[in-house]
């Protein structure tokens, strides 16, 4: 009696560990490099996307922060990196490298738990169970960047800005 009660305690000890999810960064998702996957880490690195950190060290960026009151530099408030980098907040393996920007599991959600497996296409139910997202045509996610909470901005024009940043899987 005493052993099953301690292995059922060490089975709900293991899934709170496992719950949360943790951020790796974009430079471990070095497969989606390759020509034949679509490389879509070259295809992000030429998005703004990938120098959304580094804009918050620009003289734009200082002017934003004054206007709303904010001490020090736009790189280090979490009004700004909430936007500008990936899970602020959150967290994330030492592989992680928050001035990479807006990185893959900014909208592909974190990857510790699927990244192992989502490589096999067997495994795709598996790999959304563990938190892949793949949000077809979506803007909500989109949008929860890009609204003016902190500064102005261009109206969000989901389409177009889709066609920007698109990175499909070559038709096979
Ligand atoms: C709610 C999300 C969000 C927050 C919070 C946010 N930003 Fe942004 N920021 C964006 C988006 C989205 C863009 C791209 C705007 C566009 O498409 O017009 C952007 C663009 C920028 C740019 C480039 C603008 C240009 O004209 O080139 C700067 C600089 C910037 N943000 C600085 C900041 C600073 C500084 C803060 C903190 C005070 C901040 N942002 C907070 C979402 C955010
Ligand atoms: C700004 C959000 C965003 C970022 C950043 C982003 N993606 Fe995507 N990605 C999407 C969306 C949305 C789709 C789904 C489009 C669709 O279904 O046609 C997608 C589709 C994909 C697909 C194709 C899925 C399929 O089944 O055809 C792959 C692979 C992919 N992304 C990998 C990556 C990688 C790797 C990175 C980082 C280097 C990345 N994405 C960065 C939003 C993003
Ligand atoms: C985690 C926050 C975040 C999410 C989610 C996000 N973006 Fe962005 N996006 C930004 C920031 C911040 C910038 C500005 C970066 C810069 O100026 O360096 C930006 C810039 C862009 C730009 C360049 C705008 C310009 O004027 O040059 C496009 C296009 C874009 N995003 C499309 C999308 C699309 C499409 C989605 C949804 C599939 C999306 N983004 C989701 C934060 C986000």
């Amino acid at each position: 009696m005493k052993t099953k009660l301690l292995v059922l305690f060490a089975a709900a000890f293991t899934l709170s560990v496992t719950a949360e999810n943790k951020f790796v960064g974009a430079n471990t998702c070095v497969c989606h490099g390759m020509e034949k996957l679509g490389k879509q880490l070259a295809v992000w690195k030429t998005t703004k996307h990938a120098d959304a950190f580094n804009v918050l060290k620009s003289d734009k960026a200082a002017e934003f922060a004054t206007a709303k009151e904010i001490k020090g530099s736009p790189s280090e408030a979490p009004e700004c990196l909430e936007c500008h980098t990936t899970g602020y907040g959150k967290e994330s393996e030492k592989t992680f490298k928050m001035d990479m920007g807006v990185q893959c599991e900014a909208c592909h959600g974190a990857a510790s738990a699927y990244k192992p497996i989502h490589n096999k296409p067997e495994n795709k139910e598996k790999a959304l169970a563990a938190g892949l997202i793949v949000a077809k045509d979506d803007e909500t996610l989109c949008k929860t960047c890009h609204t003016p909470k902190m500064h102005d901005m261009k109206e969000f024009d989901f389409k177009k800005s889709w066609d920007v940043i698109k990175h499909p899987r070559p038709k096979a």
